[in-house]
């Protein structure tokens, strides 16, 4: 398996912390909470040659953040908004028009599915939608004269269908169609997306970045600075920043992302592959497993590979899943993934939502590995399955 991440990027995300320049100083920059910036004469109030005029602005571990991520996605700019979701919201709200048409895939996020529905089509943009696993020709097809925007996440959610990302991008490139990403699965490490031809990167901060499930935030990263410009207008005009806080704790976070991300990696494939071996789940759907949809454009395109993966179990019911998830002892019942701690949910609700259900043989569980020892992950498993055979008997 190819889950090594870049080695250049474990050393580029620590490198700025050691500097020179600046005189003595912390490693980590201060934490400056501040609304109002003060200045020593009314000349300078206006001055932007020295730093942000109010707090509005990026202090300084939102300075040190976005550098961090325009870094690490290859981007000429990236900007932090206070949400995964409100950083694929941002870039809709920027670069759509009424009349304007968008065509996403079927497998997307449900809270992004619902903007698109509940805010976006009464505003005079019609979204459709994709089969997951649809091949290039077929989402080209789908095109019209009046799409502006094809908004891809790769691996989907909750069936991880994962798109041929270079060769989407370079034909909507040639149709003058914008291409963004929810790239929040490889966390900006496993895969690069403007590296291959992705006209906006985004990705929710909250998961691996951040890391320890403590913050909500998002990142948008572009190499055009004519795209940047829109979205930048369209976060002064939302009025939207994070806090100073989650800036610093998000930064914290991104100097160990590539070991936390390569551990969990690891981690999850043993937890993975020792699920595929039980008579009691019928498939794991796990983008760095042999046989999984999209399996070999993730050989071909993602260094590594994110700890978070779907069990469909052989037939049961939602009284068979809760007795697993209630046996379970290590996996906290809670929604996100990207944290240092494992997670179970039950999938049912999202699903629904789809223009085509898929079909399933069972239920469907989503199951985030985090740091624990994958050994005793899968005896909390073990006892798990127990409860699931005794509620299904
Ligand atoms: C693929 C994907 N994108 C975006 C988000 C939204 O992130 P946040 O919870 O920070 O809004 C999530 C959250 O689960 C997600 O799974």
């Amino acid at each position: 398996m190819n889950d090594r991440p870049d080695p250049s990027a474990r050393t580029r995300l620590i490198a700025p912390a050691t500097r020179r320049g600046g005189g003595r100083r912390p490693v980590s920059p201060p934490v400056e909470r501040a609304s109002t910036l003060l200045n020593d004469d009314p000349a300078a109030m206006r001055d932007e040659g020295h730093g942000p005029v109010y707090g509005i602005e990026d202090l300084s571990a939102a300075r040190g953040l976005r550098a961090a991520l325009a870094d690490l996605e290859g981007a000429a700019d990236a900007w932090l908004v206070p949400s995964g979701l409100a950083a694929v919201t941002v870039p809709l709200t920027a670069l759509l028009r009424p009349g304007d048409e968008m065509l996403t895939t079927d497998a997307l996020y449900g809270p992004t599915r619902r903007f698109l529905n509940r805010h976006l089509k009464p505003r005079g943009v019609a979204a459709s939608f994709h089969d997951p696993g649809a091949a290039v020709a077929d989402i080209l097809a789908a095109l019209t004269d009046r799409t502006r925007l094809l908004l891809i996440e790769s691996p989907a959610s909750l069936t991880f269908e994962l798109a041929d990302v270079p060769a989407i991008a370079a034909a909507c490139r040639e149709r003058g169609v914008l291409t963004v990403m929810d790239n929040t699965w490889a966390a900006g490490l496993a895969f690069r997306p403007l590296a291959h031809g992705v006209d906006v990167s985004v990705q929710a901060v909250t998961k691996y970045i951040a890391g320890h499930s403590d913050l909500l935030m998002g990142s948008i990263a572009v190499s055009d600075p004519a795209v940047g410009r829109q979205i930048s207008e369209t976060i002064e005009d939302l009025g939207w920043r994070v806090s100073p806080d989650d800036a610093w704790l998000a930064l914290r976070g991104l100097r160990t992302l590539p070991l936390r991300y390569a551990e969990q990696a690891r981690s999850s494939l043993v937890v993975a592959e020792w699920l595929q071996t039980r008579p009691e789940v019928a498939r794991v759907i796990h983008p760095a497993l042999p046989g999984a949809p999209g399996h070999d454009l993730w050989r071909r395109d993602y260094t590594g590979a994110a700890s978070i993966f779907g069990v469909v179990m052989n037939g049961g019911s939602e009284a068979a899943a809760h007795a697993l998830m209630s046996a379970l002892e290590l996996f906290g019942l809670g929604y996100s993934w990207g944290g240092f701690e494992s997670l179970i949910t039950h999938e049912t609700g999202q699903l629904a939502f789809r223009r085509a259900t898929p079909a399933l043989q069972g239920e469907l569980l989503r199951l985030h590995v985090g740091l624990e020892d994958p050994a005793d992950l899968i005896a909390d498993l073990e006892t798990g399955l127990a409860a699931w055979r005794d509620a299904i008997r």
